[in-house]
């Protein structure tokens, strides 16, 4: 793909990713949004990102490709969008190089190919039949599904499952949190706002209070 191709393909996501969001009633949603509407092209992602969080494995890519070659339903044109732009992306170990088996890209934020200082946003891949255990950041997270079903977890709240293209996961600062897939893998569009910090990500232990109500 050439570079003009890539950021063809990088805009039409970032573009794409914005509309969700601004389908999402809250602040944190309408920030990235407005990030991702107005932010510049910056190019490949920065040399200093890649070797601060180097590509997933070789192994974790496979079934991301494997993925994105045969997708489970709904399509959609944010899906055909991530389709058009995945090999164009960097995809790095979730969680800070913490968790191997998931893949995340970012599009938006420090080591994006588009400039933001105040968020980072991108794309999110677990495979199915598998536990993200639980884990805390400074930043504010939204996980916006777009394909797969997944069980959401949050210290103080229910379990939440969210059908792709319906609704956020939506986690505050600090607050444990960890995902589930059974027999879908799960591609997100996700965004981090307020201190996003990496250095902040820990795995952490399960709460063990009961959940309450909301
Ligand atoms: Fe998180």
């Amino acid at each position: 793909m050439t570079e003009c191709a890539e950021r063809e393909s990088v805009a039409l996501l970032a573009g794409g990713a914005a509309g969700v969001l601004r389908g999402v009633d809250l602040q944190t949603a309408q920030t990235v949004a407005r990030e991702l509407e107005k932010a510049q092209w910056r190019g490949k992602t920065s040399g200093a990102f890649c070797r601060q969080f180097p590509q997933a494995g070789g192994g974790t890519l496979a079934v991301l490709f494997a993925f994105f070659d045969s997708p489970p339903p709904p399509p959609s044109p944010l899906l055909a969008a991530a389709q058009t732009a995945a090999r164009a992306l960097h995809w790095r170990t979730a969680g800070g190089g913490k968790v191997p088996a998931l893949a995340a890209a970012e599009l938006i934020g420090p080591g994006g190919m588009l400039e933001s200082d105040c968020c980072r946003a991108g794309l999110f891949f677990q495979p199915a039949g598998f536990f993200y255990s639980w884990h805390r950041h400074a930043a504010e997270e939204i996980h916006f599904p777009v394909c797969g079903k997944a069980q959401w977890l949050a210290a103080g709240k229910k379990p939440q499952t969210i059908a792709p293209m319906t609704a956020a996961a939506h986690h505050l600062p600090r607050q444990p949190h960890a995902t589930r897939t059974t027999t879908e893998a799960l591609l997100t569009v996700w965004a981090w706002t307020g201190d996003t910090a990496m250095e902040t990500y820990e795995m952490c232990a399960a709460p063990e209070v009961a959940f309450c109500d909301g």
